[in-house]
């Protein structure tokens, strides 16, 4: 039987980390997504995200969610990707930690985000997941910089971004819904990378980049 890699390439890619298995979320895995997004991620009224998704009321987060990952999945092009990978412990979902890129062939930069489950959270579990994806960048794909960015007040993001080595690249005045919210952005290369000591394991990656055209 055709898996379903074999049908949609990026399904086919697994990064593992000492203690991290990332996958691209399944359709089977979007109710443990869910799960974890319900149990909490952020203080209430304090949303780290343009969007308060995940203070949306019970009955919209779920449709919301779901719709969010087939949305990636269906706009994903060799010139504008999302790759959103499932985060897990084990058999424990813990959270996202999202990949993209518009126009990589000339621009060769990636941005990353991410969330954890609060019980999740403090553990460096933030680190080694962005570490993870952006060793990929750096040493599957070819990335030359790899960029973020951070509500000014979002210690925990910004921790993980200086303890990789991210240089601070601006702050921006962005509208979240009506309110102005001050953003820092920053920026990684492969020269600047506090790599972590452990080796990434990848499967899954050639199809990817045959995929992307690279
Ligand atoms: C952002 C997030 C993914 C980080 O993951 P995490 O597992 O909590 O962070 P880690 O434990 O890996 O911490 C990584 C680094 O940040 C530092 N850090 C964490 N919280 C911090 C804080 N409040 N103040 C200062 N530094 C902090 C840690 O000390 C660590 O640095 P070190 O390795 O040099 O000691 C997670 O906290 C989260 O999901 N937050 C809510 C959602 C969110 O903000 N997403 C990002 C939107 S831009």
């Amino acid at each position: 039987m055709t898996s379903l890699a074999e049908v949609w390439p990026p399904f086919g890619l697994t990064l593992n980390t000492p203690r991290l298995t990332l996958r691209p979320v399944l359709d089977e895995d979007i109710a443990s997504a869910v799960a974890a997004a319900r149990s909490g991620i952020h203080q209430p009224g304090k949303s780290p995200f343009s969007m308060p998704w995940a203070e949306l009321p019970d009955d919209e987060l779920a449709p919301n969610m779901a719709q969010w990952y087939w949305r990636c999945r269906a706009n994903f092009t060799k010139e504008s990707w999302t790759l959103l990978l499932g985060v897990w412990n084990d058999d424990e979902f813990l959270g996202v930690q999202d990949i993209g890129a518009k126009n990589f062939s000339t621009l060769k930069t990636v941005s990353t985000g991410s969330w954890l489950k609060q019980a999740a959270q403090g553990r460096g579990i933030g680190k080694e997941m962005r570490a993870a994806v952006v060793s990929f960048a750096f040493d599957y794909l070819g990335a030359e910089v790899a960029e973020s960015e951070a509500a000014i007040w979002n210690q925990q993001s910004l921790g993980v971004s200086t303890s990789l080595g991210y240089e601070t690249n601006g702050i921006f005045r962005h509208a979240w819904g009506e309110k102005v919210e001050e953003v820092q952005g920053v920026r990684l290369t492969p020269a600047t990378f506090k790599r972590p000591d452990w080796p990434l394991k990848v499967q899954g990656n050639e199809e990817l980049k045959t995929y992307l055209g690279l």
